[in-house]
């Protein structure tokens, strides 16, 4: 989603704020933009597109000074146009934005009625015009910002400078993240640590309702009162060079393939193979008290918590509630007391993964979360952090941030039995054996990829295809198909094997390929019946298991999983359906990393 940078600095700030919006390319965006002062002059250049539009504008038409501010915009209020893309400025301000404001129509209709005029239908031009008439009735820069943040409504991280006062920049945090990163003789402002990676590894995260006023030397934060407020620096862990593809075509192509290293470390730090125990961080409340167990999310966590439901009710029978974020706090959920909540997020920052949290912290839930990003919102909103530990992940499609989350979900699962007494130390030590079996499987399942590739490539050029399983593997077929659809515009569902003949199997016709996930044992049998009824009726069934069974001569491909217990499967199941989406990709020629309309890290509503 949209991403921010800003620079007070000593040296020229855009090739600086480029490599900065280059980091943020990850987030998802479809113009950017930046602005200087230079000589107390307001500058921009601004261009729909990616990243090389702009640095083309720029080389053309460059921009000198050396504070400035920089955007990369995810199209929320109006299309991504020049004319809406970031910062939106006057004579007076420079300003970029993320978030909504709310108020936006009410705050422009007064502006109009006063005489302004807009370019575009941005609501952030509508913040630019509202602090340049607060600057124009003669307010200090400081008055003004502080009467522009009193007038808006909504969520947002606000990034400003005035004409005039090169060594000045405000930013603003409320709901959508804002982070200080502290220089020598230079200070600046990022929307994540990513964004500031280059620039500094000291940062500070404002809290909801802090504005800040930086200088070259000086930073000083204030709360929602205009109190002035200290907050902790702290030491980021983002690593500064540039992520690279390595040798792989896409960044998509490469997290999946590194799987078996990164959930190899991911389990590193949650089992301990010589004890046979699992080790989880201390907790401030005892897990064998927890009498129920809600777990909240968006997107691929969302299928992430929806693994974990089964497992946990399995092993550790706790009563487990699953929820998308969106829908979870308007529909009043019902707590229980003592109850724990846990939030999956990669990036730590969804808007409504993190508007459930709080909710959940409000009516007094325990508060976990799962995330990859440790300093993000999440992580210090939680009680208790169980980081996933995949390293940056930069497709957009989430691939190693699932295994990852189920690596640590189901580490979570057997501890919590072992505390609720559900099970013994030698059952917990054949889990963590299981476990530890994982990563090799999953390369063993990585080099034969051929296989895969060429059933995609077959699949890519459907309309409709279906992804089934039952159990546990149902939300496997519904990560399958979301997976597919993101990146290569196929229209898929997943279904519950067992619920094709309750409407979808009228779908089915020689058109249609149908994945079926189905290893051997428990349920598959059941999945194979239903496969049976889609061959019956020409559906083309690609079958993933490790036992071809009795449909063997009449299914359309079948891809050889290997055997694996069931405590892992989910996690294994993962890949083969993770590049059949990206192999179709690549057929259809999709633009695989940075899929149309879809944003990395969904910072609004
Ligand atoms: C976006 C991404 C998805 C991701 C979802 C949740 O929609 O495109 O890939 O699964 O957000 O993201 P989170 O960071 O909360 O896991």
């Amino acid at each position: 989603m949209c991403g921010i940078v800003g620079i007070v600095g000593q040296s020229p700030a855009v090739p600086r704020m480029m490599e900065s919006l280059k980091r943020l390319e990850y987030r998802g965006y479809d113009s950017a933009g930046v602005a200087t002062l230079s000589k107390g002059s307001l500058e921009r250049r601004r261009a729909p597109g990616k990243l090389d539009a702009l640095a083309g504008l720029l080389a053309n038409s460059p921009l000198e000074g050396n504070s400035g501010i920089g955007h990369t915009r995810w199209a929320t209020h109006g299309e991504p146009t020049e004319a809406n893309a970031h910062p939106h400025m006057t004579d007076k301000v420079a300003i970029v934005h993320n978030g909504i404001i709310e108020n936006f129509k009410e705050l422009k209709d007064e502006l109009t009625a006063s005489g302004a005029e807009f370019e575009g239908e941005t609501d952030t031009e509508v913040v630019a015009k509202l602090l340049t008439r607060e600057l124009e009735t003669g307010a200090e820069p400081r008055a003004a910002f502080q009467t522009l943040l009193s007038r808006l409504q909504g969520a947002f991280a606000l990034c400003v400078l005035v004409a005039g006062k090169e060594n000045l920049m405000f930013g603003a945090r409320e709901g959508s993240p804002l982070v200080v990163g502290l220089g020598d003789g230079e200070n600046y402002l990022g929307s994540d640590a990513m964004a500031l990676a280059g620039l500094s590894n000291r940062l500070i995260y404002l809290e909801e309702g802090d504005w800040v006023e930086l200088t070259r030397d000086s930073v000083q934060v204030f709360d929602r009162a205009n109190t002035p407020v200290e907050r902790a620096t702290s030491i980021s862990q983002v690593a500064t060079t540039m992520i690279d593809k390595g040798n792989h075509r896409h960044f998509m192509q490469k997290e999946i393939y590194e799987q078996p290293t990164v959930v190899a470390q991911t389990l590193g730090r949650y089992l301990d193979p010589n004890a046979g125990t699992i080790r989880l961080p201390d907790m401030p409340f005892d897990l064998k008290d927890v009498p129920k167990i809600t777990l909240v999310a968006c997107g691929t966590s969302f299928y992430a918590a929806q693994v974990a439901r089964y497992w946990i009710e399995k092993i550790a029978r706790v009563p487990v509630e699953v929820d998308i974020a969106s829908e979870f706090r308007y529909r009043d959920p019902v707590y229980v007391d003592g109850g724990l909540a846990i939030f999956i997020s990669q990036s730590g920052e969804t808007m409504d993964t993190l508007a459930a949290l709080r909710h959940a912290k409000d009516a007094g839930q325990h508060i976990a979360s799962i995330v990859n990003v440790l300093g993000s919102t999440m992580a210090r909103e939680s009680d208790l952090v169980l980081p996933i530990h995949a390293g940056p992940e930069v497709g957009v499609a989430s691939t190693k941030a699932f295994t990852c989350s189920l690596s640590v979900l189901a580490s979570f699962a057997v501890q919590l039995a072992a505390d609720k007494g559900e099970i013994d130390a030698a059952t917990v030590a054949n889990y963590v054996s299981e476990l530890e079996h994982a990563p090799a499987l999953m390369a063993k399942i990585l080099s034969d990829d051929e296989k895969i590739e060429s059933i995609a490539r077959d699949i890519a050029t459907a309309r409709d295809i279906l992804f089934v399983g039952r159990g546990i593997y149902f939300p496997i077929a519904m990560e399958g198909a979301l997976k597919l659809k993101e990146i290569s515009y196929i229209h898929a569902e997943g279904y519950a094997a067992g619920e094709l003949k309750h409407g979808p199997i009228a779908l089915i016709d020689e058109n249609v390929p149908v994945i079926g996930i189905a290893p051997d044992g428990g349920l598959s049998e059941k999945t194979v019946s239903n496969l049976q009824e889609i061959m019956a009726r020409k559906g083309k069934v690609v079958l993933l298991s490790d036992n071809k069974g009795s449909i063997a001569d009449d299914m359309y491909a079948h891809f050889e999983m290997p055997p694996a217990g069931d405590l892992i499967s989910p996690i294994l199941y993962a890949l083969p359906i993770q590049l059949l989406s990206y192999y179709a990709a690549v057929e259809k020629g999709t633009d695989v990393d940075m899929p149309r309309n879809l944003a990395k890290s969904v910072t609004v509503e």
